[in-house]
């Protein structure tokens, strides 16, 4: 284990900006201070430059089997992504099988994770089915895996969706064991009523993905959920929220004091439904759920993240290639079939920079909401989150002047397309430090196959 010295950079975190300089031993901060003339394996100098700590991206889906393929980033390809954008911790989504406790799953995805990750990982669970099994398995990997959240889904009937009594019963196993249920809050009800008449009339294109979504069916769905929280007396965490209609749900919550959190993805901040009347099949880009929104809504989410009704901005990264028959182009003639999410791992921070740049938000803001707030609603603080004496050294050293074109002749993910290709950028990592390792260095990966390792997670309901 190396030492690493940071020298001359500018720290910012949720609260605090200050010059300093950073010592990192055995991948743990040590030592803040100035003019620190300490030798170490490796120094840094951060001249102009911003140290921020590594971001969290708590809504990954690396190789995860959806909708009849699987998607195209491995914890390889997915984690040396994120890597390059700055994100230095990432929590997935592990799958429960039908007729199967939780166990079988966290085993799978370990097994897709170890070797593989280049940064720091850990798992939500997604549950199916609840089971006394299941709900076993809920208290036993919240105590004893670091495994403390588990997302359940209003939609998808028959592949996700489950009953209300279902979402209540797994809100009141958190009240005894300190977890935290994520909820993808749309009403699969109403959607699939829909989508199967518009496949009537023939409606086959990609729009019809968002058309057959209504922002009021996310609206009630989040509503719901939160009414569900609320007789269950715990808190509750609305994933991928796209809309003002269900943004309103969350505002009203917390106005009554209770405790309800969301997070919301930059394709909702920078793309709308226009996206999908893009010419042919290219609307299938941004088939994902919930969908793409008119345009307006992006001024009112931009507003709930400055105001903190809106507390992480994650990605919901989950790729599939346009150019396969096995991926996109299995919904060539029924939008129903494109396998739903869009890539993003590798673009969160440079996007949401823009929002700082434009004055949505502010630098600490911005650290909260991609690092700190992760990490404190997810149980990882305050060994990850922040740039402090004893949290791991995991850091960006970003340079707020660098210029670059968004393209996926450029990423690193594994997928034939970005959904912001041409966009030109400013601000991007000089350097990524994951535990002091330097993984990125101006561009070019450096992290060792496999250094990514499990965090287990603290359970214990937050207050954001
Ligand atoms: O379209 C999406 N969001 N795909 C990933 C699965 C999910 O619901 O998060
Ligand atoms: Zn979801
Ligand atoms: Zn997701």
């Amino acid at each position: 284990m190396s030492t690493t010295l940071i020298k001359n950079g500018t720290v910012v975190t949720a609260s605090d900006r200050y010059d300093a300089d950073i010592y990192i031993d055995k991948g743990v901060i040590t030592m803040i201070g100035k003019g620190m003339n300490i030798p170490a394996d490796t120094v840094i100098d951060a001249s102009g430059k911003l140290l921020m700590p590594g971001g969290i991206d708590v809504h990954t889906h690396l190789d995860m089997p959806f909708g009849g393929t699987t998607s195209a980033d491995d914890f390889e390809s997915g984690t040396i992504a994120a890597a390059h954008g700055g994100t230095t911790t990432i929590i997935d989504f592990a799958i429960q099988s039908f007729g199967e406790g939780l166990y079988p799953a966290y085993d799978a995805w370990m097994k897709k994770a170890e070797g593989r990750a280049r940064i720091d990982y850990a798992f939500h669970m997604i549950v199916r089915e609840l089971s006394e099994q299941a709900s076993h398995d809920m208290d036993k990997m919240t105590r004893n895996d670091g495994v403390t959240s588990f997302k359940l889904f209003m939609a998808y009937p028959g592949v996700f969706q489950v009953d209300d009594a279902t979402i209540f019963k797994a809100l009141l196993k958190t009240r005894e064991n300190g977890g935290m249920v994520c909820m993808h809050a749309e009403n699969g009800g109403v959607i699939d009523t829909l989508v199967k008449e518009a496949l009537m009339k023939g409606q086959t294109a990609p729009k019809y993905h968002a058309l057959t979504r209504p922002t009021r069916a996310e609206g009630e769905a989040t509503g719901r959920a939160i009414a569900l929280a609320e007789m269950a007396g715990v808190p509750i965490y609305i994933v991928h929220l796209s809309c003002s209609d269900a943004l309103e749900k969350v505002k009203q919550a917390r106005d009554m004091g209770l405790p309800a959190y969301a997070e919301t993805c930059p394709q909702y901040l920078f793309l709308s439904y226009e996206n999908y009347e893009e010419p042919g099949f290219a609307g299938a880009k941004y088939v994902m759920s919930p969908p793409l929104r008119e345009k307006w809504n992006q001024a009112v989410l931009w507003k709930g993240l400055a105001q903190n009704d809106l507390q992480v901005v994650s990605t919901d990264h989950c790729p599939f290639c346009m150019n396969e028959q096995s991926q996109k182009l299995l919904g060539k003639d029924d939008f129903s079939k494109i396998p739903n999410g869009a890539p993003g791992i590798e673009t969160r921070l440079y996007m949401l920079w823009e929002g700082v740049q434009k004055g949505f938000i502010d630098q600490h803001r911005f650290v909260q909401l991609t690092s700190t707030s992760p990490a404190k609603m997810f149980g990882l603080f305050p060994k990850k989150g922040t740039i402090a004496v004893g949290s791991d050294g995991d850091i960006i050293v970003w340079d707020p002047e660098k210029e670059h074109t968004i393209s996926v002749k450029t990423h690193h993910m594994k997928v034939d397309y970005n959904p912001y290709e041409g966009r030109e950028m400013m601000g991007a990592p000089a350097y990524v430090l994951s535990r002091g390792d330097v993984i990125v260095d101006h561009g070019e990966f450096k992290g060792e196959k496999g250094r990514g390792q499990y965090v287990k997670r603290q359970a214990g309901h937050p207050r954001l």
